[in-house]
């Protein structure tokens, strides 16, 4: 008798470790906006690997790139010299940042995120010397930075902390946008201030112009280092290289950071992280100090360079602008009771659902899930993939490079979803 192949989801409950909560489906393809379940059903993926699959879904400029680059060099050591990081690093400094300073690559959103608070406790502590007890990181409340141990010590989100006591100490959350908290909060013990220039986890919340002239005021008064968590915002995903740029486009702040981190949709689904510092703060992490063995191999910068460079020259930060207005166009014209707001940046949005609204709407009560989580997963039912962001908002984060067709696909597929929640 032939043996029953286990299917994934058996296999998954069986071997993989529990730690996420997952949808009750497995992909098996994907090319550019859409994925295919192993059962062949074909998805509109507006999540992109959660801002990550920058170009969609195995982009031809990525396969070029890993073919290529793996038949020349895959990993060689951050013994060497290796070009291919040299050539990544400039292209950040010069093209995305626009600022002198030096890079760091790494893997991840929350590696990077740990090499900022490295970088600014070196620094002051080099400047300042350990008595001086100039240590700690001022972050926001609902920010999300990771969740290595320095990752969850910085999030201002309770629910990432619970249970991995003693936390990191030297981490103060205050609340996002809070101008007066904020000049309360700092002190000559504080060494840096690290928020999302636009907060992806916590809800698709922008930083208001104020908040960053705030910031940069009390970086100045207090010499301690501005840090931008801009793995979900940054790489394009707002229409401009930098997402503190997109949002202070046109205010007349005009703000600089010392450091930025990035992850995500950096090498657009390749892992990668990296973070850049000015050159006037780099000189704290030196020989010695930092590292990781597979940060900025060969393969992994030749990689991050193609999709970086994609982006660059087939005009799709324009495009991310273009389409923001298409989808606001489309949105204007829908009316649904539930939904209170489109808000975010660039292709980084959050539709934020009406919770008393939602607790009238068929099936929610019993379904016992977030406002945000039902929504998803009708949204999923009806072909398109999106993500909760919190319990009341959903996101969409198509690939930078979605066409309009696409776009008009998921408006369509979304208000059929919005028009089929009938509200008591
Ligand atoms: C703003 C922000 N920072 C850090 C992280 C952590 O990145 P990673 O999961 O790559 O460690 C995330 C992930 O969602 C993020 O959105």
């Amino acid at each position: 008798m032939k043996e029953l192949r286990p299917t994934t989801a058996e296999l998954m409950d069986q071997y993989v470790l529990g730690n996420y909560g997952r949808f009750p489906i497995a992909f098996s393809r994907g090319a550019g906006s859409y994925l295919w379940s192993e059962e062949g059903r074909r998805y509109l993926d507006f999540s992109s690997g959660v801002a990550v699959c920058a170009l969609g879904h195995s982009p031809a400029v990525m396969q070029d790139s890993l073919r290529e680059q793996s038949a020349k060099l895959i990993h060689c050591s951050n013994l060497y010299l290796i070009r291919e990081q040299a050539e990544l690093a400039r292209f950040v400094v010069e093209t995305m940042m626009e600022i002198p300073g030096k890079v760091f690559f790494c893997n991840s959103g929350a590696e990077a995120n740990d090499g900022l608070i490295k970088l600014a406790r070196k620094r002051a502590r080099d400047k300042y010397g350990a008595a001086a007890g100039k240590n700690e990181v001022i972050t926001c409340q609902q920010s999300f930075h990771g969740r290595t141990l320095g990752g969850i010590a910085a999030t201002g989100q309770p629910k990432v902390k619970l249970g991995f006591d003693p936390m990191l100490p030297g981490f103060l959350h205050v609340p996002f946008n809070d101008v007066a908290a904020l000049r309360e909060a700092v002190t000559d013990k504080t060494c840096a201030i690290l928020f999302e220039p636009v907060q992806g986890e916590g809800g698709i919340n922008t930083a208001t112009p104020e908040y960053f002239a705030a910031a940069a005021a009390l970086r100045d008064e207090f010499d301690l280092l501005l840090m931008f968590d801009e793995v979900q915002c940054g790489s394009g995903r707002t229409g401009d290289w930098c997402g503190w740029r997109t949002v202070l486009e046109g205010t007349g702040v005009v703000v600089e950071p010392d450091a930025v981190s990035w992850a995500k949709g950096f090498a657009g689904g390749f892992p990668m992280g990296s973070f850049w510092v000015s050159d006037a703060h780099a000189g704290a992490l030196g020989p010695g100090t930092h590292g990781s063995t597979f940060g900025g191999t060969p393969l992994a910068c030749a990689v991050a360079m193609a999709v970086l460079g994609e982006i660059e020259s087939a005009g799709v930060l324009e495009n991310v602008k273009v389409m923001n207005a298409r989808i606001h166009e489309g949105v204007a014209k829908w009316d649904f009771p539930v939904i209170r707001e489109l808000r975010g940046v660039g292709l980084l949005l959050g539709f934020v659902l009406d919770t008393e609204r939602m607790n009238g709407v068929d099936g929610f009560l019993e379904s016992g899930k977030t406002p945000s989580l039902f929504v998803v997963n009708r949204a999923r039912e009806a072909g398109l993939l999106t993500v909760p962001a919190g319990d009341n908002v959903v996101r969409w984060l198509p690939p930078l490079n979605v066409s309009g067709e696409e776009v008009d696909e998921a408006l369509a597929l979304f208000e059929s979803v919005l028009a089929g929640m009938s509200v008591k």
